[in-house]
């Protein structure tokens, strides 16, 4: 009895003892999900999770490249630690993901205060990586990998609401859309093995869980087949491309194996989900009726330029099946405005594709010119500020038209809510998502996170739906 309760002070001294981490993540929920695994990495070292880095020996800013003002975020998120390092003069800072990626060795001369810098394929080396930093030399791991997946990596979820989870499928992308920097700074697409997916999730439901979102830069793209190089596909035997696994049936699998689970997916490309996929989620009633499909714009020249691979035409086309196959569908977009040589007429275009979409949610923004890519390499930047901001006014605007009419739809219907969080305006309500992805809020009446509500839709806003849950 003695030596267990020494063993069990021993421990807690040991945890209360261990160094401390923070992690902040900027741009998309990749970025998340990978502090997640990185933080897992950080633990089985010994460190500990703390969202004060004011207490922590070390500090990773998990940073986005996607436009010039994501960087500008990050570089002033440095400043301000570099006020924090003047008290907590132990503090090391660490920059990952797509900054670190684009400017390797260059983020430790531009930014003094950085000591470490990880590329988004690298974070199995950070412990070999924090001991050279002890060691006082500089601390660079970028090397972008063909098969790194973080498969084998159970993340440690240390920022949750314990119901939803991202579950990465994917990583990097094969598109080149000529104006992202994704491709350069997440390399080659490959897909992770789905065992190890269905592991993930069946980990994350017994520990009560209730929503997952398969996440991917191009997730309509996944495929496995004994390998998960989507480029090397062609090499399979004609055994694995018989018994390869693509996104309809991962997704199949997924929802068939997790009743009661919900099952999301982000993002998709318009060339690659196909009628199996929708098939799918029609057949299921557990996959949540909400598609993402940024378009970037409404014409055809412009789509051309930007080497997106459909047309204006053949995206209305998809829209219409989507429409056809699941009616209650909604559908979310990403718009890009001023891209080079974007004239009125096309802009008109923009306009145009998302009058007849009238998406429920979108997110637009200027073009802004990545060192590196191709548009940035033969096209001129010459689409001045003030018109990309107008142009950007008139799609927000439109979209924030669509968005109240289309929300405006569900008053006097009944959606069912997953409770997430407790509502930003009042203490006293829920807020949850439909299936839809939209935002549900909603007297709190007995309801508890992680429950499903009925909740009777009375009015709303471009943003949210607001009703009354029925009693429990
Ligand atoms: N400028 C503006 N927006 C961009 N995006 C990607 N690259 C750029 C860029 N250079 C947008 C696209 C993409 C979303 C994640 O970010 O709309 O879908
Ligand atoms: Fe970037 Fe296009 Fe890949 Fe999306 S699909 S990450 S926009 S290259």
């Amino acid at each position: 009895m003695i030596s267990k309760t020494l063993e069990l002070n021993k421990k807690k001294k040991r945890i209360s003892n261990s160094k401390k981490f923070s992690i902040i993540s900027y741009g998309c929920q990749m970025n998340v999900s990978d502090s997640e695994v990185v933080a897992s990495i950080l633990e089985s070292i010994g460190y500990s999770y703390s969202d004060d880095i004011n207490n922590s020996e070390l500090v990773l800013l998990n940073t986005c490249s996607i436009r010039e003002k994501a960087e500008q975020t990050v570089r002033k998120k440095l400043e301000s630690i570099n006020a924090v390092k003047k008290i907590n003069k132990n503090l090391k800072v660490g920059v990952l993901g797509c900054m670190a990626e684009r400017l390797k060795e260059k983020f430790l001369e531009e930014e003094k205060i950085v000591d470490l810098v990880v590329g988004p394929d690298a974070y199995r080396d950070i412990p070999n990586l924090l001991k050279e930093i002890e060691f006082g030399n500089d601390a660079v791991n970028v090397l972008l990998s063909k098969e790194e997946t973080y498969a084998d990596i159970n993340p440690s979820r240390f920022n949750t609401n314990g119901i939803n989870a991202f579950v990465s499928i994917t990583r990097g992308c094969d598109n080149m859309c000529t104006f992202c920097i994704v491709p350069f700074t997440r390399g080659r697409e490959r897909s992770r093995d789905p065992k190890s997916i269905l592991k993930e999730i069946n980990e994350l439901v017994n520990n009560g869980y209730k929503e997952v979102t398969l996440l991917g830069q191009n997730v309509d793209s996944y495929l496995w087949y004994g390998g998960g190089l989507k480029k090397d596909f062609n090499k399979a035997s004609e055994i694995q491309r018989r018994t390869s696994i693509n996104f309809s049936k991962l997704l199949d699998l997924v929802a068939k194996n997790f009743p009661k689970t919900r099952i999301r997916f982000t993002t998709s490309n318009p060339q690659d989900i196909d009628d199996t996929v929708l098939e799918t989620m029609a057949k299921h009633n557990n996959i949540c009726n909400h598609i993402h499909l940024p378009v970037q714009s409404g014409s055809d020249k412009i789509l051309k330029k930007m080497n997106r691979k459909h047309s204006s035409d053949e995206y209305l086309r998809l829209v219409d099946k989507i429409k056809k196959l699941l009616p209650d569908c909604g559908i979310s977009h990403d718009m890009i405005c001023g891209f080079p040589y974007e004239t009125e007429n096309d802009h008109l275009d923009t306009l145009s594709l998302m009058n007849k979409v009238k998406y429920d949610f979108g997110f637009m923004f200027k073009y802004s010119e990545r060192p590196g890519t191709l548009a940035a390499r033969k096209y001129k930047d010459n689409v001045p500020e003030e018109i990309k901001q107008r142009r950007l006014s008139e799609i927000i605007n439109l979209q924030l038209k669509h968005s109240f009419e289309n929300l405006s739809t569900y008053i006097d219907k009944y959606s069912n809510v997953l409770v997430e969080k407790e509502s930003k305006k009042s203490k006293d309500y829920w807020c949850g998502r439909n299936p839809q992805n939209i935002m549900v809020v909603f007297p709190k009446d007995g309801y508890k996170i992680g429950d499903y509500a009925k909740v009777k839709i009375l009015s709303n806003t471009s943003t949210t739906l607001i009703g009354e849950a029925i009693k429990k």
